[in-house]
């Protein structure tokens, strides 16, 4: 079942490029020594190239900038590595298990005079380590993006994740990202919050704890104050940055903003116009 979805999928994704005039003849594509053609097979996925207007969307959409480094998995003949290095000056590398077409896509990298930002490895995706990324685009398959989930998760939180047309099961994206031909979607890997955390400056006579369950980016939680538990408000985790806001027993707002590294985090709490430093550890 499993294969005859890949084959439906990986038709359909052929279809598309050619219905959008992607597949022009094959001489279209590659060089004198390497000529690609769109729906040729590769090692889990066909290759079918995204197209420039959806690869500038993606780009755009993961906020890359000069320090990011950018990895792309199955880079095929290297266009989103070569676009981002041209275009954010960033160090991009294309993992590609085709050996003809990793070569290919190092010609192209040179031909576009980003050779010594681009760098290609021939090899394999669940093999490689790409760890140091802090922008990951893939053009895969549906169940090779659920394969891929529990690596990126443990990504460093704030790793932008892009994946043109296929989502991540229920892990909901951040955003959708439309261009005229085809979608992609847009992830932000959060930091891991669940568990409870004891807080230092919340309240000075009264030991404070913050409760937070977590699914992906979606937490919520209670904050207890001595003997007062009160529910978290707006609750969000965006990578590192965790915000929410509650009621104190009095009706009194207060809004926390700290930045989680691991076990501790630390930011500031603040109740209207006071700001105090606020630091926290994980129990
Ligand atoms: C759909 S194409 C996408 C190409 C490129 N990322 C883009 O969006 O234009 C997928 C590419 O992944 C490559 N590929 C398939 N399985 C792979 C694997 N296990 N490791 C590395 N590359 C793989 C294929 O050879 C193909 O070039």
């Amino acid at each position: 079942m499993k294969t005859l979805n890949r084959v439906v999928i990986g038709l359909s994704m052929a279809m598309l490029a050619l219905s959008a005039g992607h597949a022009q003849s094959d001489s279209s594509y590659g060089d004198d020594k390497y000529r690609p053609s769109v729906g040729q097979e590769g090692k889990d996925v066909i290759w079918v190239p995204t197209n420039g207007e959806l690869v500038g969307k993606m780009l755009e959409a993961a906020k890359v900038t000069s320090s990011d480094i950018v990895y792309d998995l199955g880079a095929g003949d290297g266009n989103i590595p070569i676009t981002a290095a041209k275009k954010y000056g960033v160090r991009a590398v294309g993992i590609e298990f085709n050996a003809d077409m990793a070569a290919l896509a190092r010609r192209n990298a040179q031909r576009a005079g980003v050779a010594d930002r681009v760098k290609i490895i021939n090899g394999d995706i669940f093999q490689e380590n790409f760890s140091e990324a802090t922008v990951v685009t893939l053009y895969l398959l549906p169940d090779l993006n659920l394969k891929l989930r529990p690596t990126i998760l443990k990504m460093k939180p704030g790793t932008r994740v892009v994946s043109h047309a296929f989502d991540m099961g229920d892990w909901e994206p951040d955003q959708r990202i439309e261009s005229s031909r085809a979608n992609a979607f847009l992830w932000v890997v959060p930091a891991d919050v669940a568990g409870e955390w004891a807080l230092d400056g919340v309240e000075i006579h009264q030991k404070v704890s913050l409760q937070l369950s977590q699914r992906y980016q979606r937490i919520g939680g209670n904050i207890v104050i001595g003997k007062s538990i009160q529910p978290i408000l707006g609750a969000q985790i965006e990578g590192d940055r965790l915000s929410f806001r509650y009621l104190d027993a009095k009706g009194v707002l207060h809004h926390i903003k700290a930045v989680v590294r691991g076990s501790t985090l630390e930011g500031e709490h603040q109740t209207g116009s006071t700001y105090s430093p606020l630091k926290g550890t994980r129990r």
